[in-house]
């Protein structure tokens, strides 16, 4: 890698993102010697982290839809300035599970505030940073709700999971819009093959993109 890149992956609840990200690093780590830095959202740095802890704690039902808006966007405004901006700079590849699209999708669509005002608030935090690539794991709301109910004993359940089917559903159409509307950047993928089918995709999107190199054979 000659430059810094930042990658994100994003998709509904149940996608299976976090698992394809796991296999992604392997291969290029083992294909690539490359170790790149994860981070996630919310989250991704100590003040992150503690306003992940607001955001989903299950006691929380009170919560405004734009408090929760507005806490996104400010984990988000210091994981940039914080983490992603400098680990780009020092020449990295980062790669985020989730970034400002699931704001849009999320916050902007299942919840009913106008989605300019979630991109709004977002611009504010982020100031045009984007990702170089973006994986969309994408899945049907009944697969992405099944898949979190048989992994409610391995994986904590949280807040957010505990929403209707309609507003799941509402979410992965909002992500399928970003899609379409910026298809440079966001990649729609199967997310119900296979996690090594799905991985495998990812990293070669990223040859095509010129974020890795193709193995000399
Ligand atoms: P997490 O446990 O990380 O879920 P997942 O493994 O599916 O990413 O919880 C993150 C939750 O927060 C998830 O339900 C999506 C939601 N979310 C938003 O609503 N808006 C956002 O901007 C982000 C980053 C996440």
């Amino acid at each position: 890698m000659k430059q810094g890149k930042f990658v994100t992956l994003e998709g509904p609840d149940g996608s299976g993102k976090t698992s394809v990200l796991n296999k992604l690093l392997q291969m290029i780590n083992d294909h690539c010697g490359i170790d790149p830095v994860v981070t996630r959202e919310p989250g991704g740095n100590m003040i992150g982290e503690k306003i992940r802890e607001i955001i989903l704690d299950v006691d929380h039902t009170q919560m405004d839809p734009r408090t929760e808006a507005l806490l996104y966007a400010a984990s988000r405004r210091q994981h940039v300035v914080e983490t992603i901006r400098p680990a780009v700079e020092a020449g990295k590849l980062v790669i985020s599970d989730r970034y400002v699209d699931s704001s849009i999708a999320y916050q902007g669509t299942g919840r009913d505030i106008p989605v300019e005002l979630v991109k709004e608030i977002n611009d504010f935090a982020i100031e045009g940073y984007l990702p170089d690539v973006t994986f969309l794991i994408d899945v049907p709301a009944e697969v992405g709700l099944q898949r979190i109910k048989q992994a409610q004993g391995s994986r904590q359940y949280d807040r957010l999971d505990q929403e209707s089917l309609v507003f799941h559903e509402q979410t992965r159409e909002a992500f399928l819009r970003l899609a379409k509307d910026q298809p440079q950047r966001i990649h729609v993928i199967d997310g119900t093959k296979s996690v090594e089918e799905v991985a495998q995709t990812c990293y070669q999107l990223l040859i095509t993109h010129g974020i890795l190199e193709e193995e000399a054979t």
